[in-house]
């Protein structure tokens, strides 16, 4: 099933502030590598038959590439963002001026909350993580929103601040996830859940190889995480490697620059 994608050009793309472990101006970006590797991302998208849409970038919005943030979009319904990081505040306007240009309406979330960053649809459910930045009332908010049962996930290593980095859905029945981001509790959900689910090692997770993208067979993966990459072959999805590392710098990757829109 082709998907369609919203991502932002990363014209503005940098690590300015540090919101995250992974961000420290030590490792200063490669700004026509980061251009590169991004094109790399929506070519290989398109390649696979996918719809890739712009959001035009904001100057003095570095994070504003990682468009998973914005939103989650459900069925044509968009509940939209209310960053933790005041820095990241002014993007929920400038994605929701897309969206409305786009024909949606745009619902703001009273709480924090990270759109896909933390809120991961999945089929039956819409898996979402608490702990460093979307609040438990913000999971409240989408569930009352999207009538779809939303269950809440404690993320407890801050390399790991958003569900994205840490759990990917494979398709509507199937997940991905490195059990080591989770609270025990959660640990054990996620077990009775998905007891098939593909279990990453750390060193894959700290590859970002969870900040990844699945179409249902092909799945959009950080080649850094080569064992995650064989686990997947193994189970019979296609793993497209594309390479975002500048973009680990700000502690985001494949995922994090993607939108999905579902109608
Ligand atoms: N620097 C950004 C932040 O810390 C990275 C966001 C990554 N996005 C994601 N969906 N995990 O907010």
């Amino acid at each position: 099933m082709p998907r369609r994608y919203l991502v932002c050009e990363p014209d503005h793309f940098d690590v300015r502030y540090a919101i995250n472990p992974w961000m420290s101006q030590d490792a200063p970006v490669d700004t026509g590598l980061a251009r590169r590797q991004w094109e790399g991302l929506v070519r290989a998208y398109r390649e696979h038959g996918h719809t890739v849409e712009t959001v035009r970038p904001e100057p003095d919005l570095p994070d504003m590439v990682f468009a998973a943030n914005a939103a989650l979009v459900v069925e044509g319904r968009v509940f939209g963002s209310y960053f933790h990081a005041p820095q990241r505040r002014p993007e929920s306007v400038a994605y929701e001026t897309w969206f409305k240009a786009a024909g949606y309406d745009v619902y703001r979330p009273e709480s924090v909350c990270e759109g896909e960053g933390d809120l991961v649809a999945a089929g039956r459910f819409i898996l979402a993580g608490t702990g460093f930045r979307t609040t438990p009332e913000a999971h409240r908010e989408a569930q009352e929103f999207f009538g779809v049962p939303v269950i809440g996930l404690q993320l407890v290593d801050p390399y790991f601040y958003h569900l994205d980095t840490a759990l990917f859905a494979l398709d509507d029945t199937n997940i991905a996830y490195y059990p080591g981001a989770f609270s025990a509790g959660s640990r054990e959900v996620l077990e009775r859940l998905y007891p098939l689910a593909v279990i990453a090692t750390r060193e894959d997770a700290m590859a970002f190889g969870l900040n990844s993208v699945s179409d249902g067979r092909h799945v959009f993966v950080a080649p850094q995480a080569a064992g995650l990459m064989d686990q997947l072959a193994d189970r019979g999805y296609v793993p497209v490697p594309v390479d975002l590392s500048e973009f680990h710098k700000a502690g985001g990757g494949i995922k994090c620059c993607t939108q999905e829109i579902r109608s």
